[in-house]
């Protein structure tokens, strides 16, 4: 028998060994993330899964850890070094150049939906490969890009019943905030370098911010004191991350300021934020994002702003199971057709077809089986009603309609049949609207 490799898992329509992996949990989400995104005029944009290694590396930052340690990177048989994609925002920006999509009129709003892959160790809440709902908006450097998209996340959690969370935000401010933070930062660590943790160590000239992320012990105790970056803010800095707390305040969306939060990738600036859930252990962050004024010109493209996030699709669930949200299967067929003898499959498999082309969701059993088994099948697929043909009912033209939770049957008329079931399910729909 053949194994999923580490990290991964299935998503199946049933039979799954925790709720979460369940398909109709997942298109629930995508649903109301698909609804969403068009209520707030995102578009959706779709690149592909593996891309050239340099475009993840060179803008996630070469020390990052993603870089460093957890992309998948192979050669083709030309001998390119290609990756797996790590997270959507570098790819985007490479579509978005590529495609020249800024000689075509503004907005430019994406989002995507779609499978990461991270080499990590793997632990409840985190996969080798996840998925992530993910937005960027690019051209605009207002604060209100910023406090838009925040919304926008807060608002997709807010839908789904999702409860206990807490936003967290800071600023990264601009390269002159983060050149003479850096100083700030290394001269107040470096009496204590020794008692770092070895990570700290190697980050200390390298990139010393990500210290401020450490989740070793003996780092912490250093960083309780270290100074804010928040003190380091230039004006500009300042006034935009000000707005941008302001504007969240007027808006009632809750949020804490943690002048520590600097996240794992190198090219943000201004505000970065974070959803963390109480519960999902370790792996808490829900789904974060900030500003990266920038980076499209780093990718060859015009010097244009841009703000977005994304957020584990794993994660949500799994948080909508933990706090007891509970989705239900509307996939399932509504009438499910019984031949009782062979002289009926045709006739039975004739109605299911039609009934599918007028759109109603129909399964059939395809050929005779005992009558009890094929009632199994019909309560196990959760259908509203059996249509059962037989002997009788070839003689007389008729099929019998039977009533799956009132427990009724009726005789009905061949030729008016498919009328029937149709009104039913069209009753069915408004009473389920
Ligand atoms: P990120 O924080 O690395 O950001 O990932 C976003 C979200 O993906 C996380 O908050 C988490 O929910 C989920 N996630 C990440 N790694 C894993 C994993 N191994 N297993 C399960 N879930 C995971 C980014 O990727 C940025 N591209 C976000 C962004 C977009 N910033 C600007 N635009």
């Amino acid at each position: 028998m053949y194994q999923i490799p580490k990290g991964l898992y299935d998503i199946l329509p049933y039979g799954a060994d925790e709720e979460w992996k369940l398909s109709y949990y997942w298109q629930f989400l995508e649903g109301v993330i698909k609804e969403l995104t068009g209520e707030y005029a995102y578009k959706e944009l779709r690149t592909p899964i593996f891309e050239k290694a340099e475009v993840f590396i060179r803008s996630s930052g070469e020390t990052s850890d993603i870089v460093k340690k957890e992309m998948y990177t192979f050669k083709d048989k030309a001998d390119r070094l290609m990756s797996l994609r790590p997270e959507g925002t570098a790819s985007l920006l490479r579509a978005f150049v590529e495609n020249n999509i800024q000689s075509l009129p503004p907005p430019y709003k994406f989002y995507y939906i779609g499978p990461m892959f991270r080499y990590d160790r793997p632990q409840a809440g985190r996969y080798r490969q996840h998925h992530q709902f993910g937005i960027e908006a690019i051209g605009n450097s207002s604060y209100l890009q910023d406090v838009e998209a925040i919304d926008l996340l807060m608002e997709l959690y807010r839908r789904l019943g999702l409860k206990n969370l807490t936003l967290n935000i800071n600023s990264v401010g601009d390269l002159e905030t983060r050149k003479d933070y850096k100083k700030a930062l290394q001269d107040f660590l470096k009496p204590n370098f020794d008692e770092l943790s070895k990570e700290s160590q190697d980050r200390f000239t390298k990139n010393p911010l990500r210290i401020l992320d450490s989740k070793e012990e003996e780092d912490k105790k250093f960083l309780q004191n270290a100074p804010s970056i928040l003190d380091f803010l230039t004006p500009d800095a300042k006034n935009h991350f000000e707005a941008v707390c302001f504007s969240l305040k007027e808006l009632n969306i809750p949020y804490l300021i943690n002048d520590k939060l600097v996240r794992g990738l190198d090219y943000y600036n201004h505000t970065v934020f974070e959803v963390v859930s109480g519960k999902i252990g370790a792996q808490n962050s829900l789904g974060g994002g900030g500003r990266y004024d920038g980076l499209v010109k780093d990718f060859g493209g015009p010097d244009l702003s841009a703000f977005g996030f994304g957020t584990g699709m794993e994660r949500i669930i799994q948080t909508m199971i933990e706090q007891q949200i509970k989705v239900s299967d509307t996939s399932n067929p509504f009438v499910y057709f019984i031949p009782l003898d062979e002289a009926s499959e045709k006739l039975c498999f004739k109605l299911t077809l039609e009934l599918r082309h007028s759109k109603i969701p129909v399964e059939n059993s395809l050929s005779v089986r005992k009558l009890p088994k094929s009632l199994q099948t019909a309560n196990n697929l959760k259908v509203k009603y059996v249509a059962i043909i037989g002997e009788d009912e070839l003689k007389t033209n008729t099929i019998l309609l039977k009533d799956m939770e009132k427990r009724e049957q009726t005789s009905l008329p061949l030729d008016s049949s498919l009328e029937f079931i149709k009104n039913l399910y069209e009753k069915s729909r408004q009473k389920n609207v």
